[in-house]
């Protein structure tokens, strides 16, 4: 099951519904296991390794050096392994966003072992200033695997980006991640160019609860009123369609959440 998520790689991937499914329910389709030794080398190099200093050749103390660790699984510029379809970008990312996830996997609202491993012993400040050097890298997206779906699955994913459905109490996710699904500065991480694994494997998390925000849980609440058939519907439409010309956040207090989340003002600002 998990070598096959890791080798579907490249060209269309054919998703059974079935695999769809219990890929939902297994909200970590890539478990800690292959990371152990990853997450060894990323403890040396955010932590530093004094033991080993003396005698060995001078490496400069720069952040650049120390978040090398990160890169082997976010890509060298935080671009993500789109082909993986799970390790996801960074860059470009709101530095807010960022920095509150590794906040939220050190206080356990997120799961995900080598993640809570590696930002264990960060302070809020050094969490910081690393989302701010994601934040500003500015690299293009390389485009993940394109689920095969039902010209009516991406119809619905579309329906259910841009306008909800009044029907089930959806809103329409660019009623919060902005009318390019860009994200909103500063806070809001933006949908497109994310793969199709990533998502549904998010969404999932919050509906088991293994993905978690300040209350209130706004995320949790429409990933609650989404069907399992929804989720693979904006999962596929977001894989699918063709990136806007300008990737970047839309700019602050461009929206207004028509749910109330903890992590942002009505004005989509930070508290
Ligand atoms: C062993 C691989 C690995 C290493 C090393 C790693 N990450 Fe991650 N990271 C992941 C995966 C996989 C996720 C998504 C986990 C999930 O939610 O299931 C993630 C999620 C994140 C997120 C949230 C992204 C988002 O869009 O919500 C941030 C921020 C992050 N990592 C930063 C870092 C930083 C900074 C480092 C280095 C200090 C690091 N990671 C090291 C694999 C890794
Ligand atoms: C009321 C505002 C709101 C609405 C509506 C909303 N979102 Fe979100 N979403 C957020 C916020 C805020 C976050 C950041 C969560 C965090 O900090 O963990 C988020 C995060 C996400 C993430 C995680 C991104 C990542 O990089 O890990 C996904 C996926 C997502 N939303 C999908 C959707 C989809 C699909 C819809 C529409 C069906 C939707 N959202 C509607 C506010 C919203």
């Amino acid at each position: 099951m998990r070598s096959r998520q890791l080798s579907a790689g490249c060209g269309r991937v054919r998703r059974p519904a079935v695999y769809h499914f219990r890929m939902i329910r297994n909200t970590r389709p890539l478990r800690a296991k292959p990371f152990g030794l990853a997450a060894v080398f990323v403890a040396a190099s955010v932590f530093g390794t004094p033991g080993l200093a003396a005698g060995a050749p001078h490496i400069p103390d720069t952040l650049q050096q120390r978040i090398a660790a990160c890169t082997t699984c976010h890509g060298v510029d935080g671009e993500g392994r789109a082909a993986s379809g799970y390790f996801p970008r960074l860059a470009g990312k709101p530095a807010a966003y960022l920095a509150r996830q590794m906040q939220n996997f050190k206080d356990g609202l997120r799961k995900y072992a080598p993640m809570e491993y590696t930002v264990r012993h960060l302070s809020p400040a050094y969490m910081r200033e690393i989302a701010d050097y994601f934040a500003a890298k500015q690299v293009l997206y390389a485009r993940s695997p394109v689920p095969l779906v039902a010209a009516a699955t991406l119809q619905r994913g579309d329906q259910l980006l841009a306008k909800g459905d009044p029907s089930r109490r959806i809103p329409a996710c660019s009623s919060c991640h902005g009318s390019q699904l860009t994200g909103v500065e500063p806070s809001t991480p933006g949908l497109v160019g994310l793969p199709y694994d990533y998502i549904s494997a998010q969404l999932g998390s919050w509906r088991t609860h293994t993905r978690a925000m300040v209350a209130p849980d706004c995320m949790a609440e429409v990933a609650s009123r989404l069907r399992e058939s929804d989720i693979t519907a904006v999962a596929a439409a977001l894989a699918s369609r063709a990136l806007p010309a300008d990737t970047r956040a839309q700019a602050a207090g461009s929206v207004t959440p028509p749910l109330r989340c903890g992590v942002l003002r009505a004005t989509g600002g930070t508290p």
